[in-house]
Parts: structure tokens; sequence; C-alpha cells
């Protein structure tokens, strides 16, 4: 689901940057550790801003960024130009049907966008796809504690249904064959932070509910 004009305003801004870059990105790597040389694929990239933290901050060679709407892909584009096509790809896809082989990448970065997908489940199923045996999810999530709130409900769209809990959340991930070691929660259990890790062969992987 693309955001709406409030939540662009709040995405799209130097504050939420600043968080990504200060924040975020450092409490990523202090659980999953750095990417360096390999293969990644962010998942919901939005302007950019978290895809650029994927070459400087964690050292990755080379970042598949999508998003579902053509606009941010439009913004990222502008941002990332200095990266040449060897090294970056963009594309307007959703996350829910990755385009890639599976194994095809060694790790998957997910800054906060799970929480827009209705068929949330069938995200992670094809992150776990496309992970390399020991490849790594980083996930940063917004919980159903956050979006029951007055403020989430009323100003921000985000599906209605079937959200899920940090718990609910790091239990998902691990259905899908990705065990989660450590998850930190913030802000009263808003926000999930955690890094899984893609275990064993796809044959290994329960069918899923939402297969
Ligand atoms: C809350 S924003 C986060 C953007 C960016 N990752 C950040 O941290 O600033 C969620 C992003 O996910 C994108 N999105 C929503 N549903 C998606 C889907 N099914 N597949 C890919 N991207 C999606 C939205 O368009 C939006 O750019």
């Amino acid at each position: 689901m693309k955001l709406n004009g409030i939540e662009k305003a709040l995405m799209n801004n130097p504050i939420r940057a600043a968080l990504q870059r200060w924040y975020e990105a450092p409490l990523l790597e202090r659980l999953g550790g750095r990417l360096d040389g390999l293969q990644v694929l962010e998942i919901g990239c939005g302007r950019g801003v978290g895809t650029a933290l994927l070459f400087e901050h964690f050292g990755a060679h080379r970042v598949v960024a999508c998003d579902l709407d053509p606009t941010m892909v439009v913004l990222a584009r502008q941002r990332l130009a200095a990266y040449g096509s060897d090294r970056l790809v963009l594309a307007v896809a959703d996350a829910a049907a990755i385009a890639a082989p599976d194994a095809s990448f060694d790790a998957v970065v997910d800054f906060g966008i799970i929480h827009h997908i209705p068929e949330w489940p069938a995200a992670l199923r094809e992150i776990c796809r496309v992970l390399r045996p020991g490849g790594r999810f980083f996930f940063e999530e917004v919980t159903d504690h956050a979006l029951r709130r007055w403020s989430y409900r009323t100003f921000l769209d985000h599906p209605r249904d079937n959200r899920f809990s940090a718990q609910a959340f790091v239990a998902e991930v691990e259905r899908h064959g990705m065990p989660v070691t450590q998850t930190v929660e913030r802000f009263f259990g808003d926000f999930v932070i955690g890094v899984g890790r893609r275990a064993g062969s796809l044959a290994a992987i329960p069918v899923s509910q939402d297969s």
C-alpha cells in the first residue's frame, strides 16, 4: 500500500533521514553485522536514504532497491545518481512478489515497509526465497501497538486487518525459515528491530497459511 500525503511528508524529510542514519543503521549493524562486498535487496526503499546507507554505512557491494510507488523510485534515482548500474538497480516492484531468482541475495533489508503490505506473510516468504542459506534479513517494523494509536488511524493509511505484534512478526519470520537471535522493541512496543538468518533449504520451510 502506498503512503498517503501526510506519511510521505513524514518519511521524506531530514528528521527521518537522520533517524535512519544515526539510530536505525547503527542498531541494525550491531544486531546483524556489516555487509561488506555483499549483494543486498532493499524492499520499500522510499527515496533511497536507506539504500545510500547500505553502501556507505554497511559496505554493500551491490544493491537492488525497490518500491511500490513510482514517485518514490524517481526520488531514489535522483538521490543515488552517483552509483552506476553495476552497483545499483532501482525498480518499481511489490515486495510480496519479488522478481528475483531463489537464493540470489546475501541480505534483505526492510526499513519499515512490511506493515504496509496487506498480505505481509507473502513478503516474508519471498524474502526467505531470495536469500541464500545463511543470508540475513534486517528488519525495522511498526507493530499493531502503534497502528492502533489514534494518530496513526486518523492521519495515516495502513491495511487494517491482520497486523502484527512484535512477537507475532518475529514468530512469522522464524516460521518462514529465518531464525531470529536478538530483537529490540522501542517506544512502548511500537517498533520491533532485529535480524533473521535464513537456515536450511527451501524444502524445510513449512507451508504457509498465506499460500
Ligand atoms: C514507511 S515508508 C518507508 C520508506 C523508507 N524505507 C524509509 O525508511 O524511509 C514505506 C515504503 O514502502 C513502500 N511500499 C509499500 N508497500 C510496498 C510493497 N508492497 N512493496 C514495495 N514497497 C512498498 C511505500 O511506497 C513506501 O515508500
